[in-house]
């Protein structure tokens, strides 16, 4: 699975993320980015549905502030105990 968060400090406001992944990524009020489903703690499972969205935004952002994690299954599990 993939998890998400933008780098706020390299974060240029260029809004390329919300609008490659309108579901994962919203803007605060100075028009940097966050990944809104969880408050940009890269805790919350990207939905396998957006995992597509999820990468364009990363190849797409001029910055590289969109950051992708990906765990693999077992670790995830292993995380859990
Ligand atoms: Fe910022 Fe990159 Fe999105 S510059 S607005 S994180 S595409």
């Amino acid at each position: 699975p993939y998890y998400t968060y933008i780098d706020k400090e390299t974060c240029i406001a260029c809004g390329v993320c919300g609008a490659t992944a309108p579901e994962l990524f919203d803007y605060d009020e100075e028009g940097i980015a966050f990944a809104k489903r969880d408050k940009n703690s890269a805790r919350e499972i990207v939905p396998r549905q957006y995992e597509d969205d999820l990468l364009d935004a990363e190849e797409g952002c001029p910055t590289e502030s969109v950051k992708v994690i990906e765990k693999k299954l077992n670790h995830f599990l292993y995380s859990l105990n």
